[in-house]
């Protein structure tokens, strides 16, 4: 039987507490936290906002190590990818075939006393009230072994990098920082992956998951949750049928059944496709597989383009970058997502399949109105390509938000520019998100400026025609006045960086500006 021949359903089937377990009879829908807390009383994973922000939920998958791209931000520990997530927005069927470590492992870890983590919490009072310190427990685990591994020590700023998804609200960070760093010095106690590896490997004879399992409403009716291993068995699945909600990472989809109580129908899942978690670089195209989770995604763009590594780290925080997928920030259609700006400006184009067919979209043909693309029923997003900036071309990202980390846009743009010799402006690509329904490129402001000698004058022309391009609403995340505005500024900011004449370096123009070592200050509080 292949991949592709529909299968009898079977048990979802992963590992806990180091013994190969088989679920059955619950929804699909059904949380990691919720089978966690209510089903096998393992309370030490806690529920704070029930919606991925917060952290206090954080648990680490760990999955086979297959040196794939899309592992290769994960911290790779003996034969295992481990990765931090938000147990509260992951379904249990997304387990299938993976290890979970949680907050009581730890203990098992250092064979029933305190790991150094927990043990370095302790000794620098990285804890108060306790409710979010499983969660800051966990990240650090993950980091503990990835530094173990590799024979390195992190630094405040990488904690501080690892740490951005868990909210403290009554400790302080600092010394929840000097634990990240102080649980390093203390005798080791590692995890020993040899028994997982090898209860992961004998589930890999299992054939891909078909679970059934009564749905969340009570109704009595079935919900299917299908998860192809390849991008075929996933375009003759999808065609079989199209109404199924395609699932990726379920950072968004997660929040829809925790906090609207949506029906999601049959689910199919992305993530156990392997040809989708690659990424390939030919002829300066990077091409982004939809399994591919963020964390690796941007990690792979910023590599290629240094200029948006800062966008690569404000993007969510690790658990939920370790979850979601580039690919699914793109085909949610959300007007405010981070991503589609600067691809935008970098002229991606998405790879969009329907059974065996296959088309290319330009990202900016994609989105038709709010929250409403131009996939067509039964279409899906195998991937997205993006060409890197050839010499000669500036590219900025820019993100604003209340929080400096782990929070959504109220704005974001992505600008790329290159002049001709005589330093007109040869080509120009800005794009806005928050500004309108879609993301969009700001084709009036793009207009005032080609073709012009790239001086403050013709720049402040392109901030006076986003006016044409632009007509923002207020939300509580900002108001109309204050998107123009800051739109129009982050234009100037882009000018004062890309000028031909002094420009000015990216890092004087950052918030962490004048504080000392500037965005490191902030890991020293
Ligand atoms: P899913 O939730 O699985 O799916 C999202 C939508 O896309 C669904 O409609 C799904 O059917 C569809 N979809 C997924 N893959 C495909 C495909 N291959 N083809 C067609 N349709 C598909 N977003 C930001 O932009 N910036 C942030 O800083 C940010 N921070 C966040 C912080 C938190 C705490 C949370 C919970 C979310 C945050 N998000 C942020 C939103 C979210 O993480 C991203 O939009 C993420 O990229 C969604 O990807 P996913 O794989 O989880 O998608
Ligand atoms: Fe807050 Fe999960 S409970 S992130
Ligand atoms: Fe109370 Fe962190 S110790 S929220």
């Amino acid at each position: 039987m292949t991949d592709t021949t529909p299968m009898p359903p079977r048990p979802i089937r992963f590992v806990h507490r180091g013994r190969s377990i088989s679920v059955d009879g619950l929804s699909p829908t059904t949380t990691v936290l919720a089978w966690l807390r209510e089903q096998q009383r393992c309370t030490g994973t806690k529920e704070g906002c029930n919606e991925g922000d917060c952290g206090a939920c954080t648990v680490i998958v760990a999955e086979l190590a297959d040196g794939s791209a899309a592992q290769a931000e994960a911290s790779v520990v003996g034969g295992l990818a481990l990765r931090p997530v938000n147990a509260c927005i992951r379904y249990l069927p997304t387990l299938d075939g993976r290890a979970l470590l949680t907050v009581e492992d730890l203990a098992a870890i250092a064979g029933g006393a305190l790991h150094p983590v927990q043990q370095a919490l302790v000794d620098c009072h990285g804890s108060q009230c306790g409710f979010c310190t499983p969660g800051f427990a966990m990240s650090l685990a993950a980091q503990y072994e990835r530094h173990c591994e590799r024979g390195s020590t992190p630094g405040r700023r990488d904690l501080a990098d690892a740490l951005a998804g868990n909210l403290c609200r009554c400790t302080g960070y600092r010394p929840i920082l000097d634990a990240g760093e102080h649980m390093m010095t203390l005798p080791k106690a590692r995890l020993d992956t040899a028994p997982i590896v090898a209860a992961l490997q004998a589930l890999t004879s299992l054939p891909a998951l078909h679970y059934q399992g009564p749905h969340a409403d009570g109704s009595g009716r079935l919900q299917a949750f299908h998860a192809p291993r390849s991008a075929d068995a996933l375009a003759t699945a999808r065609a079989a049928a199209p109404a199924a909600r395609l699932l990726a990472g379920g950072t968004d989809i997660g929040l829809w059944t925790n906090k609207q109580f949506r029906d999601l129908g049959d689910v199919l899942y992305i993530g156990d496709a392997a040809d989708l978690k690659r990424i390939d670089r030919r002829d300066d195209i990077l091409s982004i597989g939809a399994a591919v989770p963020l964390q690796e995604a941007w990690s792979a763009l910023a590599a290629a383009v240094p200029a948006l590594a800062e966008m690569f780290l404000r993007f969510a925080g690790p658990p939920v970058r370790h979850a979601g997928t580039l690919v699914g920030n793109l085909a949610n259609g959300s007007p405010i997502g981070d991503s589609a700006p600067v691809l935008m400006a970098l002229g991606a184009t998405l790879q969009l399949r329907q059974g065996t067919a296959l088309r290319s979209l330009p990202l900016e043909a994609f989105y038709l109105d709010y929250m409403k693309s131009d996939l067509r029923p039964g279409e899906w997003v195998q991937a997205v390509r993006v060409p890197l900036p050839s010499a000669g071309t500036q590219l900025r990202a820019y993100k604003l938000s209340k929080r400096y980390d782990c929070d959504i846009s109220g704005l974001a743009a992505g600008m790329a520019l290159a002049l001709d010799d005589q330093g007109r402006v040869a080509r120009i690509r800005l794009a806005f998100g928050g500004m309108a329904a879609t993301v969009r490129r700001a084709a009036a402001a793009e207009a005032a400026a080609l073709g012009q000698p790239w001086i403050e004058a013709t720049a402040r022309a392109a901030m006076a025609a986003l006016a044409q391009d632009f007509k923002p609403l207020s939300d509580l995340r900002a108001s109309a006045a204050y998107r123009s505005r800051a739109a129009a500024n982050l234009l100037l900011r882009f000018w004062h960086e890309t000028r031909p004449d002094g420009p000015l370096p990216a890092a004087d123009a950052s918030v962490w500006h004048g504080l000392d070592t500037g965005r490191a200050a902030r890991t020293a509080i």
